[in-house]
């Protein structure tokens, strides 16, 4: 069954069609990768999938609901919860104040500005905020600043964040770039053990084709705003029109 449906979704900017007939389903329980060179319109589909971008035309639901017209805090409680490509975390409040933010987000909604004071006191809130970083080995470093952290450090920060609002759908754009070997397949591990362990589904944006093979069950290729083709990862890999399109070789090329 699928958790997200996305139908014929459309995104101009000014003279620029950014995404145009996107149709995409992921299943429930899945890892679902999306590829494609830059500028193909993969972040933009992610922001129209959690309010942060309005499509033009077409349709997107999550788990029968349309998400469209929603507030990206409404749809963060329908049950998704992304990691964009420019990491949101705060540099100068500590690892632990950073993962206060969400568990508010998760209990109170729409964060508020005076929300600090009602944290203090709130054991439940600590607790739940410790148990994700334990979770992702990272309790040992919940004074440091997040500003000192490393990339992929601050990338676990992120999907920690994340995963302390019980997602249903986890969405991240490129969770490993710029990441050294040791990190990327670190976060494989953990993304694979976050899997195993809830109730999720997982829908990644990704360059590096080690991450996106070592994950994803189904691949959509985006090329030009438009998925040029869905399917299976041992499919995909040998497909003409993606090593084309996407890893640079001609169809002669082997
Ligand atoms: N807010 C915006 N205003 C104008 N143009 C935009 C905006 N956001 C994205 N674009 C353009 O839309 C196209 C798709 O961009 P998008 O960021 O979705 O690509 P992408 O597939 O995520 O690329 P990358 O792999 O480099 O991250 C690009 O040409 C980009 O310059
Ligand atoms: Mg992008």
């Amino acid at each position: 069954m699928a958790i997200l449906e996305v139908k014929n979704v459309g995104k101009r900017f000014g003279g620029l069609q950014a995404l145009s007939d996107v149709n995409l389903s992921v299943a429930e329980n899945s890892v679902h990768a999306i590829i494609g060179p830059n500028g193909a319109g993969k972040s933009t589909l992610l922001n129209c999938l959690v309010g942060k971008l309005i499509p033009d035309t077409g349709s997107v639901m999550f788990d029968g609901q349309s998400v469209l017209g929603r507030k990206p805090y409404e749809i963060n409680q329908m049950g998704i919860s992304r990691v964009f490509q420019t990491p949101e975390i705060f540099g100068d409040l500590t690892v632990m104040e950073n993962m206060l933010i969400p568990c508010l987000a998760k209990r109170d909604g729409a964060f508020q500005l005076n929300g600090w004071s009602r944290v203090v006191g709130q054991q439940d809130m600590i607790d739940k905020a410790e148990e994700m970083l334990r979770d992702m080995h990272m309790i040992d470093k919940r004074h440091m600043h997040a500003a000192a952290m490393s990339r992929g450090d601050k990338r676990r920060l992120e999907i920690a964040m994340c995963l302390a609002q019980d997602p249903r759908l986890l969405l991240l754009d490129e969770p490993t770039a710029g990441m050294a070997r040791a990190d990327t397949n670190n976060t494989i591990d953990l993304l694979k053990q976050i899997k195993d362990e809830r109730d999720i589904t997982i829908a990644i944006i990704e360059h590096d084709m080690h991450v996106v093979f070592s994950l994803a069950e189904r691949i959509t290729v985006l090329a030009q705003g438009t998925p040029l083709v869905e399917d299976t990862p041992d499919r995909i890999k040998g497909h003409p029109k993606v090593r084309e399109a996407y890893l640079g070789e001609s169809q002669d090329a082997a």
